[in-house]
């Protein structure tokens, strides 16, 4: 259809791809057409069923590995690029095989790398297009015992954050999206992978502070602040009014605050340390306070507004807490 923008999702099976594609293909004024991919078609299905009958109309299917050349010249015909194909990795570092780290770099950063390669010189020669990149708060920030992950995020930042100058000499527009936590599969896989870990190579101690101090908090935040993949879609949609960077969440807000309020970087390792090791109960007991909150919606409302409006008293705060 003319004026139809094509739009192209890498990671599709599941979580954030899945709702992002269904999201887009069921646009009432029928602006997108959706080629939503994946590595595998036998795990299409769940999408399918999603699509309900815009499958085959405004949407339709295809493989893409992004962690392979000829697979992704073979898909590469779109006009917007959404790369949101994405692995997650937890845990001591010296328990993790540089072998399986690689792996998420491959995926997460040189993924992402050669999708943009792939779509980029057309896009420059038409003068136009949009990538759409999913980042992370954790792109941002990094988060104990997520080294490898944030890295990886950290390495697209860095990446996304020098090529958008020149892409917008060629009126190619790049977006990062970072979300916080997300209930996806991602999620429910990393608490499964986790339990089930021996961590060899690591000391008792520090298995302890990732399983008995670390974990049990990360489902605490990720009950309490997770957002659904629906959520991120919506900022993924809003970002065609292009900003470079989309934090999906308000409540992270005051976090990445916190980073640039002392460019010695001390304020947040400190605040981390201290929320981790000496607030670890504590916390548990002000997310139980805001699990009640976030129950009510108007209140959420609430207090998201009044993160955004009083984000440097917070980040203040947060340093005389942390230095007292
Ligand atoms: N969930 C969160 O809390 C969270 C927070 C911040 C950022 N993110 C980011 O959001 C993105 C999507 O994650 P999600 O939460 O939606 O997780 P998810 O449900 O696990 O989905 C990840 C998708 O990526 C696909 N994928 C993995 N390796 C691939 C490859 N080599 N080629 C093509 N597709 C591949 C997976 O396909 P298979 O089915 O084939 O494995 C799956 O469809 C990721 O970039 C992640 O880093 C997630």
């Amino acid at each position: 259809i003319p004026g139809q923008k094509v739009v192209l999702i890498t990671g599709c099976s599941s979580g954030i791809g899945l709702r992002m594609a269904v999201m887009l293909a069921k646009d009432e004024q029928k602006r997108y057409h959706v080629i939503a991919t994946m590595r595998d078609l036998k795990r299409k299905d769940k999408l399918v069923e999603a699509a309900g009958d815009t499958y085959g109309k405004t949407l339709s299917l295809a493989v893409l590995d992004v962690c392979s050349d000829e697979s992704v010249k073979q898909c590469i015909n779109g006009i917007k690029d959404l790369n949101n194909a994405g692995i997650g990795l937890v845990g001591p570092v010296e328990s993790i095989p540089i072998e399986e780290m690689k792996k998420v770099f491959e995926t997460n950063v040189f993924g992402v790398i050669r999708m943009i390669k792939e779509v980029m010189p057309d896009m420059k020669k038409r003068k136009g297009g949009h990538i759409i990149v999913v980042s992370s708060v954790m792109g941002l920030q990094g988060v104990v015992f997520n080294d490898v992950y944030a890295a990886s995020k950290f390495a697209m930042e860095g990446f996304c954050e020098s090529l958008a100058v020149q892409l917008l000499k060629f009126n190619v527009i790049l977006s990062l999206i970072e979300p916080g936590p997300v209930h996806t599969e991602f999620e429910a896989k990393m608490i499964q992978e986790v339990k089930q870990r021996e961590c060899p190579g690591a000391d008792p101690d520090t298995v302890n502070y990732f399983k008995n101090v670390y974990l049990p908090s990360s489902i605490d935040i990720f009950e309490v602040l997770g957002q659904t993949p629906d959520d991120i879609a919506k900022v993924m949609i809003e970002a065609s009014r292009p900003r470079f960077r989309n934090l999906t969440n308000p409540m992270y807000t005051p976090i990445v605050a916190l980073k640039y309020a002392d460019e010695t970087g001390g304020l947040s390792v400190h605040a981390f340390y201290h929320m981790l090791f000496n607030l670890g109960p504590l916390m548990h007991v002000s997310m139980t306070a805001m699990k009640y909150l976030t129950y009510n919606t108007a209140s959420l409302v609430r207090l998201s507004a009044y993160y955004e409006k009083h984000k440097t008293n917070i980040v203040v705060s947060i340093y005389l807490f942390c230095y007292n």
